[in-house]
């Protein structure tokens, strides 16, 4: 049996790094995914093919000495050839379309994929065990993981979320659309947040009035949401990008992208780890922005919400 499960990308409309933090984030799941194709094989091996290269690994070796880009798929892989007991590996192909390392959760849709894939091998399509997989896979490459992105991968459509509590569906009449704009300059979302860290704990007190401020536009953020009510929202996107800045993880080339393209959306602001990576702006669905993504030098992408997450197919 061939098992294929795919896994939407995401974007952070509110509060990413707070949310490390125990603070509310908002998210929404985009209409770019990640694949993984998965089939039991006859050898001891854990065969991995992706588009960042390929790797054939003894399945009792350890996770940590693997090539780290590996790790996630060979810590899933390994898990649950264990708990099922197989006395044989398992080839993983993963292919992507959501560009790497620019805060579309790539690496999270690309785990949420394996550990779905690789659970319906065994028979299992259990979304909260594929979801507790997948963010202790992320884990063994970014340990201060939230989960956030892993959880609105598995689950689609918009979310909020808190480590502690999980996430609760926010329902919307509208779908919303965004413009992405991918500053191709390729961040670490470890570092960043190390960073961040460094930042909290040298200015504790602005780290904490900034978190209660963060959950104020939260709060404000969903009620406009849920009135559908796009200019407050692209004013809130505003705000936290404001957030952003004083918290380092904006710098100047994402802030002149924003500034340009605020000036023809609802608002923009970084989304993920930033540091680089991408602006996403609200935009008016069917709006006609062609005269900016014909001209930029910089690959853009139009997206909207899906309320679908992680799907899973047999071949
Ligand atoms: C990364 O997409 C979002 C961060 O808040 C980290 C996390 O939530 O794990 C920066």
């Amino acid at each position: 049996m061939t098992s294929i499960a795919k896994a939407p990308g995401k974007i952070i409309l509110f509060g990413e790094h707070f949310v490390v933090y125990e603070n509310r984030a908002i998210l929404g799941a985009i209409n770019k995914y990640a694949t993984v194709t998965s089939e039991k094989i006859n050898t001891d091996n854990i065969l991995i093919s992706s588009s960042l290269g390929q790797s054939s690994i003894k399945k009792d070796e350890e996770v940590s000495s693997v090539e780290k880009k590996f790790r996630p798929f060979f810590y899933i892989a390994k898990q649950l050839i264990s708990k099922n007991g197989f006395d044989k590996g398992i080839s993983i192909k993963i292919e992507s379309e959501i560009p790497i390392g620019a805060g579309l959760g790539s690496s999270s849709a690309c785990c949420v994929a394996a550990a779905a894939s690789i659970s319906n091998l065994f028979g299992n399509t259990n979304e909260k065990e594929i979801l507790e997989l997948s963010i202790q896979a992320e884990k063994t490459i970014f340990p201060n993981s939230s989960g956030a992105d892993c959880t609105v991968s598995v689950h689609g459509g918009i979310i909020e979320y808190q480590k502690e509590k999980g996430f609760s569906k926010i329902d919307t009449k509208n779908e919303f659309n965004f413009l992405i704009i991918d500053s191709e300059q390729i961040h670490a979302t470890d570092k960043v947040v190390e960073r961040v860290k460094k930042f909290k704990n040298e200015n504790t007190n602005v780290f904490t009035e900034l978190c209660s401020e963060e959950e104020r536009l939260i709060t404000k953020a969903l009620e406009s949401m849920k009135n559908n009510d796009l200019k407050t929202i692209g004013k809130c996107m505003a705000q936290n990008q404001i957030f952003l800045e004083q918290i380092g993880v904006s710098n100047d080339e994402l802030l002149s992208i924003i500034e340009e393209i605020e000036m023809i959306t609802f608002g923009a602001k970084i989304t993920g780890a930033g540091d680089g990576g991408c602006v996403i702006a609200l935009t008016e669905e069917g709006s006609d922005l062609s005269e900016y993504t014909n001209t930029t030098k910089y690959q853009t992408y139009h997206v909207s919400i899906q309320k679908t997450g992680m799907q899973v197919f047999n071949s």
